[in-house]
């Protein structure tokens, strides 16, 4: 799997990701998204990268090109180094452990090439992939917090970077390291349904 920047000629593969209502079913409260606003999310994307170089990366399979999806980071809380972490897989591509690996190469370039000092995450309460996706990373519940995009409080999540050396330590996922998980567990919020 292969990262690069979103340009402005990917409209079609933005098109391809953010006007697929079962992408954007759980992230944004309008559904469907027109064209215009799929050309306004690409240029957001766009915008962030010039801001502060950073984004939601479109993701490719280095077998063929094809384009998976997104991963990345957004802005949260830079003067605390608090990033916020995102994927959103185009659904052919579901179940298939790529958000899993984007995401652990994005918490890479976090923690290691950015001195980050947390990544946050938050999802829809209705999201329960997404729930078992951060569960399984090894995101700590910390809190619900609203989330004007769907106009819901959203489960929220952080992992400092102590959780992620004591996760490396233990192979890279939560799941090699049962005190942790069982501990993880415990705290998860189970969502709405
Ligand atoms: C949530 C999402 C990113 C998961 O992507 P994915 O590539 O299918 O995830 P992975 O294959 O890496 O799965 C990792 C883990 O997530 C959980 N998971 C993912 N999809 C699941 C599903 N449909 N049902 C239950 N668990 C699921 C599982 O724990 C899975 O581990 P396992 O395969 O060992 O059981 C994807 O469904 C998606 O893009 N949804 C639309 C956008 C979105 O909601 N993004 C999250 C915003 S917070």
């Amino acid at each position: 799997m292969g990262f690069r920047r979103w340009r402005r000629r990917d409209f079609d593969l933005a098109c391809g990701l953010w006007a697929d209502p079962r992408v954007t079913e759980f992230i944004d409260a309008r559904g469907k998204l027109s064209q215009s606003q799929v050309r306004e999310r690409l240029a957001q994307e766009i915008a962030t990268a010039d801001s502060y170089n950073i984004q939601y990366w479109p993701i490719f399979l280095l077998s063929d090109d094809s384009h998976a999806g997104c991963c990345g980071l957004h802005p949260y809380d830079l003067p605390q180094g608090i990033y916020e972490i995102g994927f959103h897989i185009r659904p052919n591509y579901w179940r298939r452990g790529f958000a899993s690996e984007a995401a652990r190469s994005v918490m890479e370039h976090a923690f290691k090439a950015l001195g980050a000092k947390g990544l946050f995450a938050g999802h829809n309460p209705r999201n329960d992939p997404s729930r078992l996706l951060l569960a399984k990373l090894g995101f700590r519940y910390t809190h619900d917090e609203y989330y004007a995009p769907t106009g819901l409080e959203h489960p929220s999540y952080l992992m400092t970077v102590d959780d992620y050396t004591r996760i490396k330590k233990n192979g890279g996922s939560c799941q090699d390291d049962q005190a942790l998980k069982a501990e993880l567990n415990a705290q998860a919020p189970r969502g709405g349904g």
